[in-house]
């Protein structure tokens, strides 16, 4: 016995069964994690189960948009400052609209379509050859066979080659492999893109005209005041009393930061730093989350540069007092 056909004994049927069809694969490898439930495409639905049921509070605008731009087959880009819901609420919304979990490729620069798309197992394509045998789907590839939503996210870090590859397979809906001489097709309408990405971050490759002019663009920002206290609320559920007026203060010390500092708190932060503080003063056998425990949990998520502290500080005594 070679030592191929000893590897292949060993890996067993679990991981290379030479008879499976690139569809079965995909059913038997991302299947277990693909969880199914009822399609919701209404827009209003879709926006009262963001937040009974992901705890999202969502811009009916922006739901609105997003499903007009999935009726038409094209791609949506969440463009907009970090922390504000964009990877969550692109997530939320696959899935509800497909009806299954959605898929999340996290970019960088090195990805490219054999981590996306497929590539060959090496010790099976050695004993059979590049064929269907020894192909191993990848996520894009199990979304598009498998009808589900793709969250590409951070879509800047990616190339410009990648950028294309994507935006063909999403234009045409079909990914072609030339390796197996083959062409696999949407099997229906909840193969649905969205990319997220972060104009500011610096570092990062432009989006090409070709790129934006394929996508819709919807602009994300940070939430009005208000909405951010609710965010927060809904996020901290009914654990431990937290007093209005000190939520509404965090809410103005990250205004303030998001004016001055080079680290920008996102509602990511202000949610994390109301929950730090809930879980303070109940581990202090509080009833009611006080200023003190607020103050304390603030350094540890708003503290991020070094050679901020002081503007973090001074935002704090300015809204809370000494
Ligand atoms: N609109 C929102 N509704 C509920 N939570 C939000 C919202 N925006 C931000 N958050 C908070 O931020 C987190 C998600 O941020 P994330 O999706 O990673 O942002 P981004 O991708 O824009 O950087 C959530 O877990 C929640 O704590
Ligand atoms: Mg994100």
């Amino acid at each position: 016995m070679s030592f191929i056909d000893k590897f292949l004994e060993a890996s067993a049927s679990e991981n290379v069964d030479a008879s499976e069809s690139i569809e079965e694969k995909v059913k038997r490898i991302y299947g277990a994690v693909v969880k199914e439930r009822k399609p919701v495409r209404n827009p209003s639905l879709m926006v009262k189960l963001l937040r009974e049921e992901f705890k999202l509070i969502v811009d009916e605008r922006i739901v609105y948009l997003t499903v007009a731009a999935f009726l038409n087959n094209r791609p949506v880009l969440f463009e907009g400052p970090p922390g504000t819901g964009k990877t969550e609420i692109g997530e939320a919304i696959l899935t509800l609209w497909a009806g299954k979990s959605a898929f999340i490729l996290p970019c960088s620069n090195n990805y490219d379509e054999y981590r996306v798309i497929g590539d060959f197992h090496p010790l099976m394509a050695l004993k059979y050859g590049f064929n269907e045998k020894s192909f191993i789907p990848r996520p894009l590839l199990a979304a598009l066979l498998l009808d589900a939503g793709v969250l590409v996210d951070e879509i800047r870090r990616s190339s410009e080659e990648f950028q294309n590859m994507l935006l063909d397979i999403v234009d045409k809906r079909r990914i072609i492999v030339p390796e197996l001489k083959k062409v696999f097709y949407a099997k229906g309408i909840g193969f649905q893109v969205i990319f997220t990405s972060n104009p500011e971050d610096i570092g990062q490759t432009e989006l090409s005209d070709a790129f934006m002019r394929r996508v819709v663009r919807i602009q994300f920002d940070y939430p009005p005041p208000k909405v951010e206290v609710e965010i927060i609320k809904l996020r901290l559920g009914n654990s431990v009393e937290f007093p209005d007026h000190l939520i509404a203060k965090m809410v103005e010390v990250a205004k303030i930061l998001r004016q001055r500092a080079t680290y920008k708190p996102g509602p990511a932060d202000t949610v994390l730093w109301a929950q730090i503080a809930a879980k303070m003063a109940t581990l202090k056998g509080l009833k009611r989350v006080d200023k003190n425990s607020v103050i304390e949990a603030a350094t540890v998520v708003l503290y991020k540069r070094v050679g901020e502290e002081e503007l973090v500080d001074e935002a704090l005594r300015r809204v809370f007092g000494d």
